[in-house]
């Protein structure tokens, strides 16, 4: 059976999230420079969000710029920065075609005022799309965003809005960028490597993980549909033993 036919469409994970991860070997193994990786790495985050709104997935988060991604070469941040205003330009119409809303998640003050301004735009056109949402994680650090939560609570509650004994894991969830959306219960990592790498620490703590050797300039739907057939395959206990789980189903 065609591997897409296998995917079980009533156990799709409702948020996909993905470390996009080998752009960077992927052009070396072929003697280019690094951004050449990158920009082959936009024709599998077109595919990947064409397939997940396809599918029915609701949202679908990719790890695009980590706060640590600061520090490497100049001239591979700005190209990097300079391809993701044009991506975002070009794309804007597809996103309003296939009713999918944009969402950033991070510390986006530090990025340039042109894709910041770039950035702003598409979000607003494409916010009544309800189809699915598409969240870029960029200048993202999952510490970051868990510090600057704890500081917003230890704020309130100074002010006397917030009482301490009250607080609970929905209240630091409700702080957190990701407000509102599901967690992940799908993560994909490409490349072979096997880290989280500060990203959605919080998030991800029930998220089933799977890492492929695929880099991501060759991540393809083949690839996304196994990726999701292996999470259908797992059982998701949350703590709980394995009876309890299959007495719940029956
Ligand atoms: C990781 O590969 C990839 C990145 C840091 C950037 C990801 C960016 C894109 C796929 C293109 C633009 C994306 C959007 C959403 C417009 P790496 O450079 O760490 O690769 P390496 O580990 O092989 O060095």
């Amino acid at each position: 059976m065609e591997i897409k036919n296998q995917i079980d469409r009533e156990k799709l994970p409702r948020h996909i999230a993905v470390i996009m991860d080998g752009n960077g070997r992927w052009a070396k193994s072929q003697g280019h420079s690094r951004i050449f990786g990158h920009r082959h790495g936009v024709t599998a985050v077109r595919e990947t969000v064409e397939t997940c709104a396809e599918l029915g997935i609701q949202y679908l988060t990719l790890y695009a710029f980590s706060t640590e991604n600061w520090a490497r070469p100049k001239m591979e941040v700005d190209a990097l920065m300079e391809l993701l205003v044009r991506t975002i330009k070009s794309e804007v119409k597809t996103l309003m075609k296939n009713d999918i809303r944009l969402q950033v998640i991070g510390k986006t003050d530090m990025l340039p005022e042109r894709s910041r301004n770039k950035l702003a735009e598409a979000i607003l056109q494409t916010q009544d799309n309800k189809r699915m949402t598409l969240v870029l994680a960029l200048s993202y650090s999952s510490k970051w965003e868990i510090t600057e939560a704890i500081r917003q609570i230890a704020d309130e509650a100074k002010a006397g809005k917030i009482n301490t004994e009250s607080i609970t894991e929905e209240t630091l969830s409700g702080y957190l960028s990701t407000k509102g959306m599901p967690d992940p219960e799908l993560m994909i990592r490409t490349s072979g490597e096997q880290r989280i790498s500060n990203f959605l620490l919080w998030q991800l703590a029930y998220a089933e993980l799977y890492f492929t050797e695929t880099l991501w300039p060759d991540f393809r739907k083949e690839h996304l549909y196994a990726a999701i057939e292996d999470y259908q395959q797992r059982e998701r206990r949350f703590g709980k033993i394995s009876e309890q789980i299959k007495n719940k189903a029956s």
